[in-house]
C-alpha cells in the first residue's frame, strides 16, 4: 500500500491539472452509507421507486418520508471525514482545480473546497413545484408531510432522480474538466451511473492518469484506471496529502 500511495502522491504533484471524481464511497466514513454493496441504501429501497421522479410526482408523501428517514437524517449528522479534508487540502495548495461529485450530502463544500460540481444536484436546497422558490432544506420545517411553500406548492429537492436529465451546465463543465486534466482522481464511486461514469473514460482518452481509491475494484479498475489504491477512501487520503506535503516541502 505505502509504494501506492507514494506512487499516487508523486503523480498528484507532477500534475498540471488535478481533477477528482467522487461518488458515495467518499462520504460512508462520514455516517453516509453508499448506495450500492454492502449496507447499500438501494438493498432497503427500490431506487426506481424512491428516488425516481415519476413516483416522486404520484406519491410525494411516501417518498419524503423515506427521503427523510434514510437521507436527510443522516446527512444531518454527517460531518467532513478526511477524504474530504484532503481533497480540501490539495485545493488550498493549489493542486487540485476541481472536484465533480455525485454525491448530494454537501460534504465537499462543508470541507472548504470551492470549486465542486455537483453532478447529481444536492440535497442541500429544495424548489417549490408550483412557484419555483428556492429555499435551503435546513430552513425547512418538516412536520407536515411533503412540505409545502407558503403558495402551498410541494418542495422537491435539488438532488437530480432517476428519469431526469443531468443539469447541461453541468454536464458540459465536468466534460471540459474530464477532457483538460492530466490526472483524475476516481474516489468511492462503483462507476455504474451514467453519463458520469463515462468521465473517466473521457479523462483517459484526453492523456489523463486515472487514479483509483476504492475498498474494492470496480468496472474501471480492469480497463480504465491507471491503478487503484484499495482502501477506505478517508485513510487512503490522509496518507497521499501527508506524502504530497513531504514532497511540497
Ligand atoms: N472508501 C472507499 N470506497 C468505498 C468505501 C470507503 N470507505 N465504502 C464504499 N466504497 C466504495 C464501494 O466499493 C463502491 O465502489 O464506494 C462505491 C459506492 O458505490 P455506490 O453506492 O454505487 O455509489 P456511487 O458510485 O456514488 O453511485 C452513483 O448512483 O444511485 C445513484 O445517484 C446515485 O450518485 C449515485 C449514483
Amino acid at each position: 500500500m505505502d509504494d501506492m500511495i507514494k506512487k499516487a502522491a508523486k503523480d498528484i504533484v507532477n500534475g498540471r491539472h488535478v481533477v477528482a471524481l467522487t461518488g458515495a464511497g467518499c462520504s460512508v466514513e462520514s455516517g453516509i452509507p453508499p448506495f450500492r454493496g454492502k449496507g447499500g441504501v438501494w438493498e432497503k429501497i427500490d431506487p426506481m421507486k424512491y428516488a425516481h421522479i415519476d413516483y416522486f410526482m404520484k406519491e410525494p408523501e411516501d417518498v419524503w418520508r423515506v427521503l427523510i428517514g434514510e437521507m436527510k437524517n443522516v446527512i444531518d449528522r454527517s460531518k467532513p471525514n478526511d477524504a474530504h479534508k484532503g481533497l480540501a487540502r490539495l485545493e488550498e495548495m493549489g493542486i487540485l482545480k476541481t472536484i465533480i461529485t455525485q454525491n448530494v450530502d454537501g460534504l465537499h463544500q462543508l470541507a472548504g473546497n470551492i470549486d465542486v460540481i455537483e453532478f447529481h444536484g444536492t440535497f442541500a436546497w429544495l424548489r417549490c413545484l408550483k412557484c419555483g422558490k428556492r429555499i435551503k432544506t435546513s430552513d425547512v420545517d418538516m412536520t407536515e408531510i411533503p412540505p409545502r411553500c407558503e403558495c402551498r406548492g410541494i418542495w422537491r429537492p435539488e438532488c437530480i432522480f432517476f428519469g431526469e436529465m443531468i443539469p447541461y451546465m453541468e454536464l458540459v463543465r465536468s466534460r471540459e474538466e474530464a477532457l483538460s486534466c492530466d490526472v483524475m482522481l476516481v474516489i468511492g464511486t462503483s462507476a455504474t451511473v451514467q453519463p458520469v461514469a463515462s468521465m473517466p473514460l473521457v479523462a483517459k482518452e484526453g492523456g489523463a492518469v486515472i487514479i483509483e481509491i476504492n475498498a474494492e475494484k470496480t468496472p474501471l479498475t480492469e480497463y480504465t484506471s491507471d491503478y487503484i489504491v484499495q482502501g477506505r477512501a478517508g485513510q487512503v487520503m490522509r496518507s497521499i496529502v501527508e506524502e504530497v506535503e513531504k514532497l511540497k516541502l
